[in-house]
């Protein structure tokens, strides 16, 4: 075990922000964690929700953030020592609009309850090319379905991908199971990105870790949004 990851875990144990109940006690005994309580019991106030599944080092929880004051971000990934950057950053900023969850985006349900949520942002998630059921690729309508337990009733559904495959299977998919396109775009950088307003443009500009290393291999970065 690499001690740098040790010093992590360790770390996140300390910050208020990061939230890591077992696993065991979900997968095994069925218990939930704040399912229905974040607004009131984490954040202290009514404001929208925004989840970042797959948050890695959590650019776009931290970054939105950052930008919306008056919305509540939660970084959900099983890798603690990844989200580790982004829960120390937003302690240090002293953003209190931030949280971070660890556990397996397959029990999300166990973790937020009907209407609880305003928002998904699903950033460079693991493209999964033989998951020909959809039950790994977090972008696939049987996580939608998931997903709609806990979204508000025309929620949005936010996907940067450099992946052709992620990004051709959530326009066919998507809105095969119900999802409104509201738009995409193959390159999210090329003229798309020039007709869009200067605060979407800042949004989309949020880099994550895996979004700068596809860039430097000059891969081209696609966008889907829908509304379910
Ligand atoms: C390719 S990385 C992208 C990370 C980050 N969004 C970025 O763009 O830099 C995929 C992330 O999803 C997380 N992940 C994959 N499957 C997961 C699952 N079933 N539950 C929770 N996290 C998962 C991994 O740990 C990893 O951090």
């Amino acid at each position: 075990m690499g001690k740098d990851k040790l010093k992590k875990w360790a770390e996140n144990e300390t910050f208020p922000n990061v939230h890591q109940p077992p696993l065991h006690d979900v997968i095994k005994h069925g218990l939930t964690y704040m399912k229905g309580e974040w607004r009131e019991k984490v954040f202290h106030n009514d404001n929208p929700i925004v989840l970042e599944l797959g948050c890695g080092k959590g650019e776009y929880t931290v970054g939105l953030a950052r930008r919306f004051p008056n919305k509540n971000f939660i970084g959900i990934d099983v890798k603690g020592h990844r989200f580790h950057k982004g829960a120390k950053e937003a302690l240090q900023e002293n953003l209190t609009n931030v949280a971070f969850l660890r556990t397996r985006i397959e029990f999300i349900e166990a973790y937020f309850g009907t209407n609880e949520v305003d928002e998904i942002w699903l950033t460079f998630s693991d493209p999964q090319p033989l998951d020909y059921e959809g039950n790994r690729r977090i972008t696939s309508p049987w996580y939608l379905e998931k997903y709609r337990k806990f979204l508000k009733p025309g929620a949005l559904i936010h996907i940067k991908h450099d992946n052709p495959g992620v990004y051709e299977k959530a326009l066919q998919e998507l809105p095969a199971a119900g999802c409104t396109l509201e738009t995409h775009s193959f390159d999210v950088y090329g003229e798309y990105y020039h007709q869009q307003t200067p605060e979407m443009q800042d949004i989309l500009n949020i880099r994550t870790f895996y979004e700068q290393m596809w860039m430097k291999e000059n891969r081209i970065i696609k966008y889907v949004r829908v509304r379910t």
